[in-house]
């Protein structure tokens, strides 16, 4: 099994297809990319970013990784950012977050995974920040379900205040960070009503965004 002969045939198939659908699609490509969009989302095999936004290859520069964390001295992620925005030019950056992902569900219930738990570390800030208003939701699903949503805020707030993005916005340069969330239930993207389109912005939506996060929901009584 040193080949993956399956995966060969598929590819040749897809590539074959679009070139009788879309002469010269990679010829152009492959020129140069100009993606309008940064998606920053979960490694989940389930959430394929380009796929699942119908974008086709050269429409989205994509960066995943468990949970879709944007940490400050990740220099993996930092770089993409830096990329995307001063070489490439991205206008949007989307931070997209999924219901019933297995890392913020990891961070949550602390099952003790070995390395990765020191990365989900950075989920359970945003849980020990959040965690009477979690311990008032009794349904299991509705508390990850809201996880997911608080991370996804916690992480386009990281995004904002990056370097990259604070140097763009002081040169007057036109960047909008957005927070979405996506259902694997029902394969459909939910924007969650939080865009950044400036430095001002940030500590309005983050209490904007965290008090919608749970009024959305049945909490327990008091
Ligand atoms: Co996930």
């Amino acid at each position: 099994m040193r080949t993956l002969e399956e995966i060969f045939v598929r590819n040749r198939r897809w590539a074959d297809g679009i070139r009788r659908q879309q002469p010269g699609f990679f010829e152009r490509l492959a020129r140069r990319q100009k993606p309008q969009y940064l998606w920053i989302g979960c490694s989940d095999s389930r959430v394929p970013a380009t796929m699942l936004c119908g974008l086709e290859p050269g429409e989205v520069f994509v960066h995943r990784n468990v949970a879709n964390l944007v940490v400050h001295t990740d220099f993996n992620c930092l770089s993409v950012i830096q990329y995307a925005v001063e070489v490439l030019g991205v206008k949007h950056i989307i931070v997209c977050g999924h219901y019933g992902c297995g890392g913020v569900q990891a961070a949550l219930d602390d099952p003790g995974l070995g390395l990765i738990d020191n990365w989900l570390r950075h989920i359970q800030d945003v849980v020990n920040q959040h965690r009477d208003m979690l311990a008032r939701i009794s349904d299991r699903k509705e508390r990850l379900d809201v996880l997911c949503e608080l991370n996804v805020l916690a992480q386009v707030l990281s995004v904002a205040r990056t370097t990259v993005v604070k140097n763009a916005w002081d040169s007057g340069r036109e960047l909008s960070v957005h927070g979405w969330i996506y259902g694997l239930e029902d394969g459909r993207l939910v924007d969650m009503d939080l865009c950044l389109t400036g430095p001002d912005e940030i500590s309005p939506a983050q209490e904007r965004s965290t008090a919608g996060i749970f009024a959305r929901r049945k909490m327990m009584d008091p």
